[in-house]
């Protein structure tokens, strides 16, 4: 066995359907660059996701499945630690969907609190695709075919994990055992960065995203615009430290927490200026996003180096998933000529 085979294993993706923003650094990436070295780490762009609700618009899935692979990589994701590869190139993953569809009832689809709200923000109701009803199904495949001991998340995709578990026992249960249960990797804080704006959740629907690699005038502009304390009108007001987010922002990235003590305790009794507070994060946010704008830029350069990656990836992550497919072909005694 090779180191590699030792490691516990990490699955875990996202939907290519725009730039990557700092809610998902918080949600997910920072874990995945933190444990790249320790776990082997499978990460898919997952397209055939992206298309449950996004099938009128192929190309726009197309277009940024690279755009996502730029941003994981300027972060830090280093492609010879984690293997990078696309759903719709691994069939195994559809395979082991249409089993695992056996496994689960409408009801229980339905019950999904993280579908329930997308649903709902989508209009869908009755008429929702059958594709975007079953994701959940298709997601526990993506998790399982890898066996993967850890998913980092943010936390409203606990839902999901908590469906692959239920799907791994009724397989078990029948086939054998064959695939693992795993666990979320949720941070701490939830893992749940609040938008621009105030609102609960960063997210490119909302309008409310900072990018991974906003350029500096069009940071400089939504900092400006954030939401703070609507009650401190005047600089000698006290103000509010929750569900400022400012003052969110400033304790996830702000490096010296010393002087956000400071400045939350002076805020608190008058005299602190937003536009003082919200330099200092504009300084501090320039800082971190900066080096990430300049190394995607220079990754954006050599279009092909990025396809590689993608080709290794999934040719490593096929290799894999067919392994395993093998396996459950031979529990659900469909192995006729394998
Ligand atoms: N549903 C996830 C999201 O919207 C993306 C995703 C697809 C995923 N497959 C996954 C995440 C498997 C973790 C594991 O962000």
């Amino acid at each position: 066995m090779n180191a590699e085979q030792n490691k516990k294993v990490i699955l875990t993706g996202d939907r290519p359907t725009g730039q990557l923003h700092l809610g998902h650094y918080v949600g997910s990436l920072a874990n995945r660059v933190a444990l790249q070295d320790e776990y082997n780490q499978f990460i898919l762009l997952a397209d055939i996701q992206a298309l449950t609700d996004n099938y009128e618009n192929p190309q726009k899935v197309r277009d940024n499945a690279y755009q996502v692979l730029l941003d994981y990589l300027a972060v830090g994701i280093d492609p010879h630690k984690s293997t990078i590869f696309l759903q719709s190139q691994i069939p195994q993953i559809a395979e082991l969907t249409v089993l695992f569809m056996n496994l689960v009832t409408l009801s229980r689809l339905k019950r999904n609190p993280t579908v329930k709200a997308e649903m709902a923000l989508r209009g869908f109701d009755e008429s929702v695709p059958v594709g975007f009803l079953v994701y959940p199904v298709s997601q526990a495949a993506d998790i399982t075919i890898f066996k993967a001991d850890l998913v980092p998340v943010g936390e409203d995709q606990a839902p999901m994990i908590e469906q692959t578990n239920e799907l791994v026992r009724s397989f078990n249960r029948i086939y054998g055992p064959i695939l693992k249960e795993t666990t979320a990797l949720i941070p701490k804080t939830g893992g749940r960065l609040i938008g621009t704006d105030g609102k609960a959740k960063m997210s490119k629907s909302l309008g409310n995203t900072i990018f991974l690699n906003e350029s500096s005038d069009s940071l400089a502009k939504k900092v400006k615009g954030m939401y703070t304390d609507p009650t401190h009108l005047k600089v000698e007001d006290p103000g509010k430290i929750e569900g400022n987010t400012v003052f969110t922002y400033l304790d996830i990235f702000d490096p010296d927490t010393a002087e956000v003590t400071r400045l939350k305790e002076h805020y608190m009794r008058g005299g602190l200026g937003d536009s003082i507070v919200k330099k200092r994060l504009l300084d501090v946010l320039e800082n971190f996003i900066a080096p990430i704008r300049t190394r995607r830029a220079e990754l954006a350069q050599n279009m092909d180096y990025i396809e590689n990656i993608a080709r290794e990836g999934t040719l490593k992550a096929r290799a894999v998933a067919s392994q395993t497919m093998l396996e459950i072909r031979r529990g659900v005694k469909i192995d006729y000529f394998d």
